[in-house]
């Protein structure tokens, strides 16, 4: 468990998003920038993973998801999503060790199963073997579209109802939510996307419905706990207000 004196001077301890979703974006752009292919600035963009899942758990996060790989993103050239796929296996293998060690808890959300064999079992055996870890829960986001979440979550409940377990006035939004791939996780209060794009490319519709949305110019392979602290403190300089006014709250 992170330890208070760790926490940052200009962090309200009081006001840490509780979870934390981050689009981890350019690290081609960072590779091309240095003349590098495209495979290392995802090969780079690990360390970054490495550091801000430390960072964020010293800073008392619960939940940090990680959109990783984009259900869209089956249609890059075969060989980097090969590539993606082979450093995902590596990195789970290579990372989980200490994860479990430091008490990270990995948690998966998207078509999992639709992924590459090798790829879902590096998966499935972390989470079994960190399945009882509470410092921080890491949820990557793999073979993921919020689209696709949410038409699965339509057919879940359609299901039911034809077995006859549910009626369509029941649907509200926590029988929606428990149909969902995030069920039990919760909302965040904070998303972030890098390298400067301005949209949500499929990512957690559903979930971001009330999140404070936080963009930066920096590559993802540049980003790290300071960045993640900067993001935190503009954060916790917005009035969360959920429809109500200033003078209410
Ligand atoms: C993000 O970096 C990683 C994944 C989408 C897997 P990109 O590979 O999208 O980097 P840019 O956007 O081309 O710079
Ligand atoms: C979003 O990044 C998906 C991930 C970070 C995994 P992309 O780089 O694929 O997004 P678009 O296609 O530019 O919107
Ligand atoms: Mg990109």
């Amino acid at each position: 468990m992170p330890d208070k004196t760790s926490i940052h001077p200009q962090i309200d301890e009081t006001n840490v998003p509780r979870h934390i979703a981050i689009i981890m974006d350019g690290n081609g752009r960072w590779a091309k920038q240095k003349g590098m292919p495209r495979v290392l600035g995802h090969r780079s963009g690990v360390k970054s993973v490495r550091e801000v899942t430390q960072a964020a758990a010293e800073l008392g996060v619960r939940y940090l998801t990680l959109y990783a790989f984009s259900t869209e993103n089956w249609n890059r050239p075969p060989a980097e999503v090969i590539a993606l796929m082979n450093l995902l296996v590596d990195t789970i293998k290579g990372e989980i060790a200490e994860l479990n060690k430091n008490g990270v808890r990995l948690l998966a959300i998207g078509d999992i199963e639709a992924l590459p064999k090798h790829t879902f079992q590096a998966l499935k055996e972390g989470m079994e073997l960190t399945k009882n870890n509470t410092s921080i829960n890491l949820v990557l986001a793999l073979n993921y579209s919020a689209k696709w979440e949410i038409l699965h979550a339509a057919r879940v409940l359609a299901q039911k109802a034809i077995d006859g377990l549910l009626q369509p006035d029941e649907i509200d939004e926590a029988a929606f939510e428990s149909a969902l791939t995030t069920h039990g996780i919760p909302d965040p209060e904070l998303l972030i996307r890098t390298s400067g794009e301005t949209r949500i490319s499929n990512f957690l519709l559903w979930q971001i419905a009330y999140a404070e949305l936080y963009f930066t110019p920096v590559f993802w392979p540049d980003f790290g706990k300071q960045e993640l602290i900067k993001a935190i403190q503009n954060f916790q300089n917005r009035e969360r207000r959920f429809g109500k006014t200033s003078e209410q709250l």
